[in-house]
């Protein structure tokens, strides 16, 4: 009986709240926010937000006035703390993608080698910046007034930029300014655009906002360090690189973007249309807020969620090896918004590799923002010097990223030069070691530079390398060596870092063995190959006939100890030790998981694919997918329905996985083949050009798929 009364009891208590409830939510909306800011407010004003779903970091929710004010006025945020979504299918949307645009960053390495290699340029570029550039600019832009994006006076600030942007650049052909239209604002954003000289195709972008805004938002917004700041230092940083002279290999944009106060409406215009295009962003870097020192510290690299892990440790370790001290010295932070706080957010939305370089710790940020006391007279250091420290690791990063690892140059940077003379007669054609595999012609000048080709290697482990000579007509005998600059000091000259060689002979291919010892240092290095016609190289040398090629190689630590580690190339064993990834956890450098059948490693750059745990059917696996563009179709292409059909023409759909990859190298989907004829739902893809890759485990094979 009495168990039968608390029933009644219980049931009448919640029906009525949700009495209560229903009343409530007839004002709620929905949106999108952090899971751990919705569950405090959750906790706080129970009645005022309901969670619908969170997946890791997002959650979509429903809010109603009294919740979303709370949200404004909750510790220094600025902005509105939420997302309005128009549905709860679009919220709960939004989170899912987010959260697989994650976890596809989070697996996927990146496409470019972080690796610092172009201190000449970089040391060059750092004597040049002038902050009282800086200054004077900053003071220019505050003198509009107000640069409030549907005021005159801000559409006057984006023409004036590209003049003056137009002017920084002189008369270079490969130097092109624009303003970009909007639909949501009447004020244009600018871009300039410095075209790679060898990879055209791949951008290294620097963006900031250049509207401001105000409570009454209009004679009185002179945002001064929101953001004039951020504009002066990138137009500093673009200074120096015109005055330098500098012909980056990769394209370089600069980007001044509208209406970023009302909701960054022009970023999203133009993030949304690069994804559209299918425009390679290689990473973008936010300079918003950069001249108002509040903290001890120089600059604070944000760690949300959204931005890149990996482009925000490549900061830190430009900062270590360029500002460590002396004039250039830069001292570091780190620090978050906790929402999408500036234009960066829009291009990490659409996939893109984003980091976001603050001027203090997000606590400590100037307290005049958004009022008509922004102003330089507040700066608490004179002449832009805090800007400065910006504008130097915007240099770092353009140069770095924008020449990093591309092919050509035959004198790459650090390493001594090293070539054959002559290519006619005999050159190398192809190299393979892990998870490189690459065929070439003969190298212009005898040397190519394939650094951009990475495997991993782990110590303790004994790898084959196997290299292939071409000889154009006669057979010659051909003597080769290889070197691993193990201790990274830009040499290969210490001890056991000719990792193998071999006397001249006609065979081919050849084929080493050798074992990474445990006193290397882990992460990217070099790795030289050195084939040269009748006597062994040596690694500095120029000779007659043959050829160098150099890779990288990424050395990571001996996978944990099992009692199988003799059979760790086959079966299950390579995944022993390593547990599933865990989309919550903090990866360290090194360590080792599990993700949907395959073995990854953390490497400085994100997670490298080592294989996969299981090995498939001892069959001729590995024969099937030999160049064999029957493997699998799909049908239709250019895909213009919701859906595309793959057949697998042979064994491989039993244990296969088809990977769907964006032209970044993003893994956005993974299919798992359940019979020869799969169907497949396309509808969440953006249009744009796919790949589709069939994996056996060491090789894949890959087909071309447009989304219309
Ligand atoms: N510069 C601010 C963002 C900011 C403020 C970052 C303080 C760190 C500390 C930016 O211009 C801005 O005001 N953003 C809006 C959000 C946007 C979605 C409208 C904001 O924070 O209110
Ligand atoms: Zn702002």
């Amino acid at each position: 009986m009495k168990k039968l009364n608390s029933f009644f009891l219980t049931l009448s208590l919640s029906a009525l709240a949700s009495g209560v409830y229903a009343q409530e939510r007839s004002k709620m909306f929905y949106a999108t926010m952090g899971t751990q800011d919705a569950l405090e407010l959750k906790e706080n004003h129970p009645n005022d937000v309901k969670i619908i779903k969170s997946v890791n970091e997002n959650s979509a929710v429903m809010l109603n006035e009294h919740s979303a004010e709370e949200l404004h006025h909750t510790g220094l945020r600025h902005g509105p703390g939420y997302f309005y979504k128009t549905s709860e299918k679009a919220a709960i949307e939004t989170i899912v993608k987010a959260n697989s645009i994650q976890k596809a960053k989070a697996l996927t390495k990146s496409a470019i080698p972080f690796q610092i290699t172009q201190d000449q340029l970089v040391n060059q570029s750092l004597n040049l910046v002038n902050n009282t550039n800086i200054d004077r600019h900053i003071r220019e832009l505050e003198n509009y007034g107000t640069r409030f994006h549907t005021m005159s006076s801000a559409r006057r600030a984006s023409t004036d930029l590209k003049a003056k942007w137009e002017r920084l650049a002189g008369n270079r052909s490969d130097v092109s300014v624009r303003l970009v239209n909007h639909s949501g604002s009447p004020m244009p954003s600018v871009i300039m655009t410095i075209t790679g000289t060898e990879k055209p195709n791949e951008y290294v972008v620097v963006g900031g906002h250049l509207d401001s805004t105000s409570p009454s938002n209009q004679n009185d917004a002179p945002g001064a360090d929101d953001n004039a700041s951020g504009i002066a230092t990138i137009t500093e940083a673009a200074r120096v690189l015109f005055s330098m002279n500098y012909r980056p290999k990769r394209t370089v944009e600069f980007m001044a973007f509208a209406a970023e106060e009302i909701g960054l409406v022009g970023s999203q215009e133009i993030a949304r249309d690069y994804k559209n295009r299918n425009v390679n962003i290689v990473s973008y870097v936010q300079l918003d807020m950069t001249n108002y020192k509040g903290s001890s510290q120089d600059v604070f690299i944000t760690n949300d969620s959204y931005n890149s892990t990996s482009l925000n440790n490549f900061l830190r370790q430009l900062m270590d090896h360029y500002n460590a001290s002396g004039t250039h010295k830069i001292t570091y932070g780190t620090s978050a918004c906790n929402y999408g706080c500036s234009d960066h957010h829009s291009f990490a939305q659409q996939g893109y590799e984003t980091a976001f370089p603050f001027e203090a710790s997000f606590n400590e940020s100037n307290p005049r923002i958004h009022t008509s006391g922004d102003t330089s007279s507040i700066f608490p250091t004179p002449n832009a010097t805090h800007a400065a420290k910006f504008a130097k690791l915007a240099l770092e990063y353009l140069i770095e990223v924008s020449n990093a690892g591309s092919g050509g140059d035959p004198n790459p940077t650090g390493y001594c030069a090293s070539n054959g003379k002559k290519t006619s007669d005999e050159y190398i054609s192809k190299v393979a070691l892990g998870t490189i595999n690459k065929t070439s012609a003969a190298g212009s000048g005898g040397y190519s530079d394939f650094t951009a080709e990475t495997t991993n290697l782990s110590k303790g482990r004994s790898h084959t390398i196997t290299v292939t000579p071409t000889w154009t007509g006669s057979t010659y005998d051909e003597a080769y060596a290889v070197w691993i600059d193990y201790n990274q000091d830009n040499d290969f000259a210490d001890s056991g870092e000719l990792v193998w060689s071999k006397a001249a002979s006609r065979t081919t291919p050849v084929s080493g063995n050798f074992t990474v010892p445990s006193s290397a240092k882990t992460g990217s290095t070099r790795m030289r190959v050195s084939m040269k016609y009748n006597a062994i190289p040596t690694s500095c040398e120029s000779f007659e006939y043959g050829e160098v090629e150099d890779y990288t190689v990424v050395i990571g630590s001996k996978v944990s100890s099992n009692p199988d580690a003799h059979t760790t190339e086959e079966g299950n064993a390579p995944c022993i030790g390593a547990a599933p990834y865990n989309s919550s956890a903090n990866y360290q450098f090194n360590d080792r998981v599990t993700y949907q059948g395959k073995l990854y490693e953390r490497t400085a750059n994100g997670w490298g694919h080592i294989g996969l745990c299981k090995t498939f059917a001892k069959s001729s696996n590995v024969d099937l997918l030999r160049d064999d563009s029957s493997l699998f179709d799909f049908n239709p292409n250019p895909v213009t329905e919701d859906h595309i059909e793959i057949t697998v023409n042979n064994e491989l759909w039993k244990s296969g996985s088809i990977w769907v990859v964006d032209t970044n190298g993003n893994i956005v989907q993974e299919i798992r083949l359940k019979s020869k004829a799969t169907q497949v739902n396309t509808s969440k893809l953006s249009s744009g050009v796919y790949f589709l890759a069939l994996f056996n485990g060491s090789k894949s094979f890959t087909k071309q798929m447009i989304i219309k």
